[in-house]
């Protein structure tokens, strides 16, 4: 039995819908849904006969490699240990961030490590590729390559040469014949597909390159994040100079890992230490302004916290987050007013993670609360000040994991004043800089008193 189905896509958000409608139900867009080919009716008879099925050891003689280590060790670290066979991971990123020089010195590395490496860009010439790889030196000229922007050929070339790794640039310029516009979102999914069927039954690590829409989100079907097996996102501005790595999902490893790297003229320069890249300038004589260290994975931030509360003009008063839960900022502020006897009730508040970053460690709760009171008493906290800890309920400290962490992060960035819950008292009260609170009341009576 087969049934054809089809199916509609959102060409801006990728939302998929099983009927047309005027308007996206999940962006609001209107008229923007597009009818994707329907799938290919399943095909009856083509599983293997049950006799062609064994069980085989997990760990056999015959077992891949667990992971192919890439040289680059924040990668490496990020990944988990390195890709893993068969795999597909996806790099996301605006345009000119840097993701194509990311993976030519990926796999670069790779290739002068031993594996077997293809590069197929769809994206650039030959001549393009070449002139990034004089850039980045080593192994990068000597790059199996082949410019194509069909997949069937990349498909072709990959079964012939078997690659341990596969680096495709970008998902959205490497189409399938007759899979819609370049770009869109039957496209996309149809190649990511086809990748997909390649990396499982040939073993390749496959690395894609994928676009981001205005919003940053990755352009096509909400599904491609679905088939990869890892999604890295690669951010920072493009007129400074660092760039930042981030898994946001990882089937082998952790996620919200970070790792940082210097654009310079020879390619990405990995930072050994990112930890106070976040913070650049601030102004330490303003209220308002407080630092967290937040963990990514295994990687301490220091991360500018900025909050502003104003008499609310009309009705009632707005609550404004960026980068941080609305709901959790609701929730700190019922506790400043119920356990800290700072009423902002009748106040606009403004809350602004510095940086661009979304911070859900709750580790930089003591940093909110601190940035609300410090603005609304109009008290700077001071330019050495680090503060960690979840706040309860009740107003109390609670613990955060890898707290000597985050202290020596502080330290290293030349902030040598951290406050901690009363709870790491035993552990690190002979670090320097450090001091200890048990609630929020502490903080405040602190903040009033200088
Ligand atoms: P690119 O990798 O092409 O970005 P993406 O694939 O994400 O679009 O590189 C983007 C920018 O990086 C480009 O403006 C040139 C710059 N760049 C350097 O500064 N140094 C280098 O060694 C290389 C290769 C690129
Ligand atoms: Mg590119």
């Amino acid at each position: 039995m087969s049934r054809v189905r089809s199916l509609f896509f959102c060409l801006d958000c990728g939302a998929e819908s099983v009927r047309w409608e005027g308007r996206c139900p999940s962006c609001g867009a209107w008229n923007r849904l597009a009818e994707a080919p329907a799938d290919a009716p399943e095909r009856v008879g083509t599983r293997p006969s049950r006799a062609a099925v064994r069980p085989q050891p997990l760990g056999g003689s015959d077992a891949p490699p667990l992971r192919l280590k890439t040289g680059l060790t924040l990668v490496d670290r990020m990944l988990g240990g390195g890709f893993v066979p068969g795999s597909v991971s996806l790099v996301g990123g605006a345009p000119g961030i840097g993701k194509s020089t990311l993976l030519l010195q990926l796999a670069a590395g790779m290739h002068e490590a031993g594996f077997k490496v293809l590069y197929a860009s769809g994206e650039e010439s030959r001549d393009q590729v070449r002139l990034r790889a004089d850039r980045i030196g080593g192994a990068a000229r000597d790059l199996p390559f082949i410019a194509s922007d069909r997949i069937e050929e990349v498909i072709e070339v990959a079964e012939q040469e078997r690659p341990e790794l596969l680096c495709v640039d970008s998902i959205q310029t490497v189409a399938a014949v007759g899979a819609g516009a370049p770009g869109g979102v039957s496209q996309v999914r149809e190649s990511a597909a086809r990748i997909q069927e390649l990396a499982k039954r040939s073993g390749a690590a496959t690395v894609l390159v994928g676009h981001v829409t205005k919003g940053g989100a990755l352009a096509g079907p909400r599904t491609l994040e679905h088939m990869v097996d890892v999604v890295l996102h690669f951010e920072g501005r493009r007129a400074a100079e660092f760039r930042f790595l981030r898994t946001s999902k990882n089937r082998f490893g952790s996620v919200d890992e970070i790792a940082a790297f210097r654009m310079t003229d020879a390619g990405l320069d990995p930072v050994e230490d990112p930890s106070g890249l976040f913070l650049g300038d601030r102004p330490d004589d303003i209220g308002g302004s407080a630092v967290a260290v937040s963990i990514h994975g295994s990687q301490p931030m220091l991360t500018e916290i900025q909050a502003l509360t104003a008499v609310a003009r009309f009705g009632s008063p707005q609550r404004m987050a960026t980068g941080f839960s609305a709901r959790r900022l609701a929730i700190l502020l019922a506790v400043l007013e119920r356990r800290g006897g700072v009423p902002l009730d009748n106040l606009d508040v403004f809350l602004n993670v510095v940086g661009g970053g979304r911070l859900t460690d709750t580790g930089a709760d003591l940093a909110v609360v601190g940035a609300l009171a410090s603005s609304y008493l109009d008290r700077p906290l001071g330019g050495s000040t680090v503060l960690v800890g979840e706040v309860g309920l009740g107003g109390e400290l609670r613990g955060v994991s890898a707290a000597e962490a985050r202290v020596r992060a502080a330290g290293r960035a030349g902030l040598d004043d951290v406050v901690l819950p009363a709870l790491h008292q035993a552990s690190l009260g002979t670090l320097p800089g450090v001091r200890f609170m048990s609630h929020v009341d502490e903080l405040i009576a602190w903040l009033r008193s200088t």
